[in-house]
């Protein structure tokens, strides 16, 4: 497909480096994923390197001290999130003997991982081609494929989803929802979209109807 192509060629000359890419450890981008929830990625690489230094395993992670893993969450705000983490790294230490669950849907029943997260993980992790639908996602599908949903709607996430499950790349869907990412968080944007330099702008829906700033539709806050 076009969209996948013209975003993953786009990917591999001009994505992010960060340093939870380089690897497929599922502690590790489990963690990244949580700690980006909710945090910019360039203040969360730094908590991101520091917590991996602090703590290489789950199990690692599982004994620490809650203090010690407040203290070092301190900054990022959303304490929920770091008394989560440390339950799920107990629950994953002690009841699944240290192994991540390898499916969207295991990965689900997990404390402080919901969708997104979950889809991400499975993508990243095990290559399990499932959508990780976010705000970046709904941006970059509704305005390429001029979806009119209200994203404001809960419902209208299934309308992405299902649009994910149909576009994303079988053979590389860790890459390309990063990708989705990436155009979303660098060229796709909420307010001054660059698509003069987008990569999707030959066969974009959006820009040909001149509505990507109307694009996506969101009625309430
Ligand atoms: N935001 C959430 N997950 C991300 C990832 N893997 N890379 C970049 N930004 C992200």
């Amino acid at each position: 497909m076009k969209f996948n192509y013209l975003i993953l060629s786009w990917f591999d000359k001009n994505k992010r480096e960060l340093p939870w890419r380089n690897t497929r450890n599922p502690f590790h981008i489990w963690l990244s994923e949580i700690i980006l929830q909710q945090t910019r990625v360039e203040q969360g690489k730094n908590f991101y390197l520091n917590f991996i230094t602090e703590f290489d395993t789950v199990n690692d992670l599982a004994k620490a001290d809650e203090q010690k893993v407040l203290k070092l969450w301190q900054g990022l705000g959303y304490y929920s999130r770091a008394r989560n983490l440390h339950f799920t790294a107990q629950f994953v230490s002690n009841e699944l003997n240290g192994v991540f669950p390898d499916t969207f849907k295991e990965l689900k029943k997990l404390k402080g991982i919901g969708d997104y997260t979950a889809a991400a993980i499975a993508s990243i992790v095990y290559n399990e081609p499932v959508p990780a639908v976010d705000g970046n996602m709904f941006r970059v599908f509704s305005r390429y494929f001029n979806v009119e949903d209200d994203i404001s709607l809960a419902k209208t996430k299934k309308v992405f989803w299902d649009l994910g499950i149909e576009v994303i790349d079988e053979k590389r869907p860790g890459d390309f929802n990063q990708a989705v990412m990436d155009l979303g968080a660098t060229i796709c944007l909420p307010k001054a979209a660059k698509c003069d330099i987008c990569p999707l702008n030959e066969s974009c829906e959006a820009l040909r109807l001149n509505k990507v700033q109307e694009l996506p539709i969101k009625t309430k806050k």
